[in-house]
């Protein structure tokens, strides 16, 4: 242990200890015995004076023009641009993923900090005609306050950019509590950023368990907003708790993939691989069924089966594994259990299902067809690999089984009939619909986010991002001089 790297909590720009003096490790979901680091156990205690730093560092950074804002951001994206392999190594060790992914969502992180830089010289409000003569109207946006982020491991770099990049542009200040799975990755974000030149107290970092140190934040009177990403339980949970402040979830998916009996089968079976089981189904944006036309089931899955068969399970840091391990046993046992439940309720299991004998939280991907809707495997979130196949007999019951779960992330249709794309566009409940492409790929600058017990409405990403994380000000002008009286005085 003794050459274990030993890592702080970040409060007031000092990286301190924790209260309580207790620590936690994280480990590689690869080779569980390597553990990457020491971290801080936070508290209640803790995150209390992260959110009075916050507050403290509030009127200054407000205050700062938000081109200046901008341009640490843009010191912080190059300085993650020079680390980028260094970045994605450390996250293929604690996260598991494979490198090219790992190197795709430091890029992710990268490129969500360059558009909210960029976002410093805009935060455009609007200006329109008032009913009234010399009389000026217009909306300009203003911070929120302290924000509370509290993030996934799924995407330990990426999401947290994400939230963090965007009320910091805004002009809030944060306290962020990473998953206790991925504090590494959250620790060299805020790193950067300190480099990058932040002023103390801007940005916090408690890790430490969601209980204390997350419901400290999500019930806490001095944190204006909070912005969740992870389990739908969870998010529900932070919204009974969290009281009279804005409040944004993210909860997960079931994402389907539809394909009809017109597709293009090489490009849907690429898609179905790269959706199914990129990432090791650990995405919200996973797709984890697949609904396809009857006529053309059986020669789709035969392909399907053969391409899942050469897939080969491994470390993400060697250059020829295609899945990596899941996060931690519970998942890996979580995903054993619902392959069980599968079995069990009738679903034939075509490939996979099995925790391979082998070190670390792998487990094979995993192939069920003849599900129906349904079936708990076609209903649940399983965040792992494995992928539910739902045949149906046309377009109509496609789009009955792809809105036939409670989530509504992303989605997606394979077809070259163009009617049926438009029709899958304005049919299909989800807050991310992919023509002839799968169900993950989401780029900074759209809106991400979804509907149903996904999301309550927020969207990260993008312009809609900065609607999260600030508020419109209504502003009047009068200068005629006189007392104009609005719907009254309309001469
Ligand atoms: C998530 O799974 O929580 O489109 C985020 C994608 C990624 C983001 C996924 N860019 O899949």
């Amino acid at each position: 242990m003794s050459s274990v790297k030993s890592f702080k909590l970040y409060i007031d720009g000092e990286w301190i200890e924790s209260s309580s003096g207790k620590t936690f490790t994280s480990d590689n979901p690869a080779k569980p015995e390597q553990i990457l680091g020491v971290f801080q156990e936070g508290d209640k205690e803790d995150a209390d004076r992260a959110v009075d730093a916050a507050e403290n560092a509030l009127q200054e950074w407000s205050q700062t023009p938000a081109p200046k804002r901008g341009l640490i951001l843009l010191r912080a994206a190059e300085l993650l641009r020079e680390s980028k392999e260094t970045l994605a190594r450390e996250m293929t060790m604690e996260m598991g993923k494979v490198l090219p992914e790992s190197r795709g969502e430091v890029q992710e992180a990268i490129d969500i900090t360059e558009y909210m830089a960029g976002e410093g010289r805009r935060l455009l409000g609007n200006t329109t005609p008032s009913e009234l003569r010399k009389k000026f109207a217009m909306t300009i946006r203003t911070p929120i306050g302290v924000c509370g982020l509290v993030t996934p491991w799924n995407f330990p770099m990426a999401i947290p950019a994400w939230k963090i990049m965007t009320a910091l542009i805004c002009g809030n200040t944060v306290v962020f509590k990473p998953s206790s799975d991925t504090p590494l990755c959250a620790t060299r974000i805020v790193e950067t950023l300190e480099k990058a030149g932040l002023p103390k107290g801007v940005l916090n970092m408690v890790t430490g368990p969601g209980d204390a140190v997350g419901m400290t934040l999500v019930r806490h009177q001095k944190v204006r907003a909070i912005s969740f990403t992870g389990h739908r339980d969870t998010g529900a949970h932070i919204l009974r708790e969290a009281g009279l402040k804005r409040v944004s979830l993210e909860m997960g998916g079931k994402n389907g993939i539809i394909i009809m009996d017109d597709a293009n089968l090489n490009l849907a079976l690429d898609g179905v691989i790269w959706g199914g089981f990129g990432t090791t189904g650990q995405r919200c944006t996973a797709a984890s069924r697949v609904i396809i036309h009857e006529r053309i089931k059986e020669k789709f899955e035969a392909m399907l089966v053969n391409r899942i068969k050469k897939l080969k399970i491994g470390d993400g840091l060697e250059p020829d594994t295609d899945i990596g391990p899941l996060i931690n046993k519970a998942a890996q046992e979580k995903s054993a259990k619902y392959a069980e439940i599968g079995k069990n309720e009738g679903a034939k299991l075509q490939v996979g299902g099995e925790i391979p004998a082998k070190n670390g939280f792998f487990f094979e991907p995993t192939l069920f067809t003849e599900c129906s809707i349904d079936m708990r495997i076609a209903q649940e979130e399983i965040f792992g690999p494995i992928v539910a196949i739902i045949p149906v007999r046309n377009f109509d019951d496609a789009i009955e089984a792809i809105n036939s779960v409670e989530y509504g992330l992303s989605s997606a249709i394979y077809t070259k009939e163009v009617n049926n794309a438009f029709e899958a566009i304005t049919r299909i409940e989800a807050g991310l619909t992919y023509i002839n492409s799968s169900t993950i790929g989401s780029e900074v600058h759209l809106p991400f986010g979804g509907i149903k017990h996904t999301g309550i409405g927020a969207r990260e990403g993008g312009i809609r991002g900065i609607d999260e994380f600030s508020e419109v000000k209504t502003v009047y002008v009068d200068y005629s001089g006189k007392l104009q009286r609005a719907q009254i005085d309309l001469a």
